[in-house]
């Protein structure tokens, strides 16, 4: 049955259609609006504003619901891989084993850079955030790929994201690599896209790597778990980038620079640092459930709350169990982990964050399987830019072959009314 909205506005009536989705998400299509009345809608930080339509990712943040092209999360991080997730992700369906094959292939003939990127890695500051880093280097691979893509040819786009993919894990590994200090590490094509990362990480220069499968099983799940998450504050950059025709790589970067701040991606890191603030402090939770309920105090409990999930983000539950295990296959006991565990518990039952509706999130735990995997906490946010590479591409591709208009939103301004310029000597 299809709805329209009426709206009465000074004395008259309008009409605007209304557009319902396949999971029954419900908007009223106000782009006619200014046109017939002359007003703009207000919504700061885009809480209530749809930005387009998509068949990517479906989320329901009351049911505590997510699915890629129809799949649930669950699902695909018990049973799938990143690499076919990736491929779910772009091309809208699992692939056959053929057609897996072939990507897996492609993305390898895709890993590797231009020798000239190392001089670029060479001449960062060893202290560089890797975030910042990992923007940049993905930035300049438009200097070695000029040619841009035709976004309505399914090959050139299959290649482009693939090509993007293939050199992404290249630089993250070497990101690590640069602030740690080491030699920059090369590719080894004989194993998966996450061992070959892995392994990009951690080998050490002419020594035999063992892979660890524990460690590799982890990180696909992490991985897929991070894969799209439909118009987040990342997504709706490189939407937006790409949106005024901008290429792939540098639409990328720009999701990058959006990921990196401690209330999107950023708070990865961010949870990790307070949890060892609350150790160093003694261990006392409730003084800090106090401290992030204090409106006269900036502090937030970084890894809760989310502006779509009013229940438990279902990531977060397979990232807690998927703590559990990987401790305790790995043999290690970690405080911070028991630490996280009892903060989920106070702040659970606190009437603030009951009333709120503010539950962990995704990075709440994440960061503890990195740590127990070795990986530093400035790199957290480098992890979750891998996972999420594929979900952008993704966006990024169906809003160009939709051919989505400009983004460009307006305002309502409360600066000066008109007034005369003054000369400096007259001021
Ligand atoms: N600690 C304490 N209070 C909080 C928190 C928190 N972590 N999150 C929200 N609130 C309060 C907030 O002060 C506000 O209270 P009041 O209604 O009294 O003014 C209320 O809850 C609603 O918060 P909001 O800031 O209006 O909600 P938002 O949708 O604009 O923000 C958020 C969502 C994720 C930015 C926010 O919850 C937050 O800052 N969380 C901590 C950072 C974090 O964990 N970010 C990762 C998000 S999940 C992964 C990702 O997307 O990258």
């Amino acid at each position: 049955m299809s709805h329209t909205f009426k709206l009465n506005y000074d004395g008259s009536e309008f009409e605007y259609p209304v557009q319902e989705g396949t999971m029954g998400d419900i908007a009223v299509d106000i782009s006619s609006l200014r046109a017939q009345t002359g007003l703009i809608t207000m919504d700061p930080g885009y809480k209530n504003t749809g930005s387009t339509e998509s068949k990517i990712t479906f989320l329901d943040g009351e049911e505590g619901k997510l699915l890629y092209r129809g799949y649930p999360i669950e699902q695909l991080a018990e049973k799938s891989s990143f690499e076919e997730v990736m491929y779910l992700l772009l091309e809208g369906e699992l692939p056959t084993q053929d057609e897996l094959t072939i990507f897996k292939n492609t993305l390898k003939d895709y890993n590797f850079v231009n020798d000239r990127v190392k001089k670029i890695i060479d001449a960062f500051p060893q202290e560089a955030h890797p975030m910042g880093v990992l923007a940049s280097l993905t930035s300049s691979l438009t200097a070695f790929n000029p040619k841009s893509v035709n976004v309505n040819n399914e090959k050139e786009m299959y290649h482009a994201a693939a090509r993007l993919i293939g050199k992404f894990s290249i630089l993250s590994a070497w990101t690590y690599r640069k602030m740690t200090g080491k030699d920059l590490s090369e590719p080894d094509n004989n194993l998966s896209y996450v061992a070959n990362f892995y392994q990009m990480m951690f080998r050490e220069k002419n020594k035999d790597f063992e892979v660890n499968d524990v460690i590799v099983n982890a990180l696909d799940k992490l991985f897929i778990l991070h894969a799209d998450h439909e118009q987040n504050c990342s997504a709706s950059t490189v939407r937006l980038v790409g949106s005024s025709h901008a290429g792939l790589f540098v639409s990328i970067s720009a999701g990058i620079s959006a990921l990196w701040g401690p209330l999107h991606g950023g708070a990865n890191q961010a949870v990790l640092e307070m949890l060892e603030n609350i150790q160093k402090d003694g261990g006392g939770l409730q003084k800090w459930v106090d401290k992030a309920k204090d409106k006269d105090d900036s502090f937030r409990l970084m890894g809760f709350g989310h502006r779509v999930y009013k229940n438990m983000d279902p990531r977060a539950k397979i990232i807690k169990k998927a703590a559990d295990d990987v401790l305790n296959q790995l043999g290690i006991q970690d405080e911070v982990l028991d630490l996280a565990r009892g903060l989920e518990e106070v702040a659970l039952k606190d009437e603030y964050f009951v009333e709120r509706k503010l539950y962990p999130n995704v990075d709440f735990y994440s960061g503890i399987i990195y740590r127990a995997l070795g990986i530093p906490n400035e790199m957290f946010t480098v992890m979750f830019a891998l996972g999420r590479l594929p979900g952008w591409i993704a966006q990024w591709k169906e809003m160009r072959q939709t051919n989505q208009p400009i983004g460009r939103p307006r305002q309502v301004y409360t600066g000066e009314p008109t007034r005369d310029y003054i000369s400096v000597e007259n001021r």
